[in-house]
């Protein structure tokens, strides 16, 4: 029988909630005195949106895109496919585009000209987490919570095959158990 799979612990619960009040402070006050039309990426970006949308002072609507690039692997299986769209008029909005993370980049820049062509007036970014390491396309986001070095992780929101989103903080894993 194999060891089950490992989880080493990279972020406290309490260091990302210390990190998004900050970050959170910033987008306040970059949107102070307009409206924002918040747009997620599911599945993965779900916990750090619910903590992030309520710790925002401008009034903030929601709406969520669902792109899928990853099988039941550590490994991009495709190119991202966007599976589910959006419900909202973005004409005339400002955006903020929310992800879980920014690694090779390609679901940002697929996600970002699916957006600007529905013609906001504006788009920022804003992702939990960047791999620098792996960007393929000179993507940067405009807001960051944490830069991490070029490990699969997971725990707040993220997943291995649909397992350990609930983890109330990240961990890097080990696979021990054959995939
Ligand atoms: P990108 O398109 O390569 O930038 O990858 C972005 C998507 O891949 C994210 O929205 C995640 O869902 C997934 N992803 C990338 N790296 C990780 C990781 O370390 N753990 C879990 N999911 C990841
Ligand atoms: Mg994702």
């Amino acid at each position: 029988m194999s060891e089950p799979n490992q989880l080493v612990e990279l972020l406290s619960a309490k260091r990302i909630a210390e990190r998004l009040e900050t970050l959170a402070d910033e987008i306040n006050q970059h949107y102070a005195g307009r409206e924002i039309l918040l747009v997620s990426i599911l599945d993965g970006a779900i916990i750090f949106t619910a903590d992030l949308l309520r710790l925002l002072q401008v009034p903030t609507q929601l709406d969520c895109l669902r792109i899928s690039s990853y099988g039941n692997s550590t490994r991009p299986a495709s190119a991202p496919r966007i599976t589910g769209s959006l419900k909202s008029d973005l004409q005339g909005r400002h955006i903020l585009l929310v992800d879980d993370i920014l690694d090779t980049g390609n679901t940002m820049e697929q996600a970002t000209r699916e957006i600007l062509a529905l013609h906001p007036e504006s788009l920022k970014t804003c992702v939990f987490l960047d791999k620098p390491d792996r960007r393929a396309n000179g993507f940067q986001a405009d807001w960051i919570g944490f830069s991490i070095p070029n490990e699969f992780v997971v725990g707040y929101g993220l997943d291995y095959a649909g397992r350990y989103r609930e983890l109330p903080y990240l961990a890097k894993l080990h696979l021990t158990e054959p995939s």
